[in-house]
């Protein structure tokens, strides 16, 4: 066939899932980040344009079709998943129109990657046969349709393991679910299949039979890493995706100058950056849209998502980071919570057990330790006392609080907004602080401390206490 022959392709995300044991539709069911769905679309869309890739839903239609979202790719309804094969012939009224090559693609296999689908295309463009299909050998082979070939090793057909004879069983050469037919060929011989299996379904591997008893020929490309094809039917095997998908992932990085402290614990989701010389500690996870530049360090079971660090910021271990930015060497931790829209000025630090929200910490700012700011404007070079709490909700309304540069609050302080500190203000140790302060003055709002000399002396001769 032609080079430019074009490619058409279906998805098949149809299916409940039934050994997911699950409420939800398989193909829903997340793996190194994203669901297994979109792993699929993903490795299909480099081969065919978006409206000629179909989405065979069912199950969960709607939400399958939320999960893929905005690409442009057209969605087929299967109102009644009766089998892989039936799934084709409910999208025939849409495909069969659409000449070239048809790739079909089950959307639970979410290891296979564009260039190994690439390959298949390929082979099927320069080949005379109907169609290839791509096989890999297991180890334990179970669950999976077996592929018969006769002595001379053409493809004879595809056996079910339920169906399989003990002999057939013995096969370790599987199919991966993933095919390149000639699409003109595969719609007029899609309605020979039978559902004359104990499973009373479509098989949409009896294809294969049916092509090859009608004279034709199919090939099968063997795949060197059986891994690639991997099914996902139940929970053990979308674990053991997710372990590859993130193996991946952490590879990739360490190869492009990342250091990951082992890399085998710290989960990092698929659109995730960062820059070379940073340092990734055991547990940590790094989630959604974050960015990290260059020189940082990722604390140990620190969880860091949707959020943008500079060079050399720092997220010390146990500490939690959403949606919030930290400028260059800017630092978070150890135990730090910043819950959102936090943003650190260059050099700033939010300490152990500070909760940050809605909080801007100006450069060099200091929050070393037992604080909770929120909805706050901090110049610079402030110093935030141990144990400082913004009252920023007065069970109505949030207010704000806006600290300007160089003042310096005192330990234990309540402030209580809204409210204002001028430039290089005091604030005591201690005090609720309930009016804005000027520039450069000290505020008190505690009781004056009493003394009164030999008072426990006194005490101890009256009760006679430590006599
Ligand atoms: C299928 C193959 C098997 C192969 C294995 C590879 C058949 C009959 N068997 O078995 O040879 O080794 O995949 O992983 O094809 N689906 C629909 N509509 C349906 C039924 C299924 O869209 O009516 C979708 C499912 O959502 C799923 C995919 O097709 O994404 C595969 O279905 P599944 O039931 O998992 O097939 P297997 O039993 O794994
Ligand atoms: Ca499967």
């Amino acid at each position: 066939m032609d080079i430019d022959t074009p490619v058409t392709a279906a998805i098949l995300a149809a299916g409940l899932g039934t050994r997911m044991k699950s409420r939800r539709a398989k193909v829903l069911h997340e793996a190194g980040g994203k669901p297994l769905i979109a792993h699929v679309i993903g490795a299909v869309e480099p081969l065919a344009p978006a409206e000629r890739i179909f989405v065979v839903v069912g199950h969960q239609a709607a939400a399958v079709q939320e999960a893929v979202g905005a690409r442009g790719v057209e969605f087929v309804l299967q109102e009644n998943p009766q089998g892989t094969g039936h799934a084709l012939m409910v999208a025939r009224e849409a495909m069969e129109k659409l000449s070239g090559l048809l790739l079909i693609v089950y959307g639970d296999c979410p290891l296979i990657s564009p260039a190994t689908l690439g390959r298949l295309v390929e082979q099927q463009r320069r080949s005379t046969a109907a169609g290839t299909l791509i096989s890999a050998t297991m180890d334990d082979p179970t669950g999976y349709g077996r592929v018969l070939r006769d002595a001379d090793g053409n493809v004879l057909g595809i056996v079910e393991q339920k169906a399989a004879t003990p002999e057939q069983l013995a096969v370790r050469e599987v199919n991966m679910g993933i095919y390149c037919y000639r699409a003109e060929l595969f719609w007029k011989y899609l309605s020979e299949i039978r559902p004359d299996n104990p499973a009373r379904e479509y098989y949409l591997t009896d294809v294969v039979e049916v092509l090859r008893r009608a004279g034709h020929s199919i090939q099968a490309m063997t795949i060197p890493d059986a891994r690639e094809a991997l099914g996902i039917n139940n929970r053990v095997e979308l674990a053991e995706a997710d372990r590859i998908l993130r193996d991946r992932k952490t590879r990739q990085l360490m190869l492009d100058g990342v250091t990951i402290e082992r890399p085998e614990t710290v989960t990092i989701d698929p659109d995730v950056s960062i820059g070379i010389d940073t340092v990734v500690e055991p547990f940590a996870q790094l989630l959604g849209a974050t960015t990290i530049g260059e020189n940082c360090r990722i604390g140990a079971c620190s969880i860091v998502r949707d959020s943008h660090l500079a060079e050399g910021a720092a997220v010390l271990p146990f500490s939690m980071v959403t949606n919030s930015r930290l400028e260059r060497g800017a630092q978070a931790g150890p135990f730090a919570r910043l819950r959102t829209e936090n943003h650190l000025a260059e050099g700033a630090r939010a300490g152990s057990f500070v909760e940050l929200k809605k909080a801007q910490l100006g450069r060099k700012t200091k929050a070393p330790h037992l604080a909770y700011l929120g909805d706050c404007e901090i110049g610079a070079e402030v110093n935030v006392g141990a144990g400082t709490i913004t009252c920023n909700y007065d069970g109505e309304r949030k207010h704000v609080t806006r600290i300007a540069d160089g003042v310096f609050v005192g330990s234990n302080s309540t402030l209580v907004a809204p409210l204002g500190i001028g430039a290089g203000a005091y604030v005591g140790a201690g005090s609720v602080i309930t009016a804005d302060v000027p520039p450069e003055a000290l505020a008190l709002g505690r009781a004056r401390q009493v003394v009164k000399e030999g008072w426990a002396k006194k005490r101890r001769e009256k009760t006679g206490a430590g006599s």
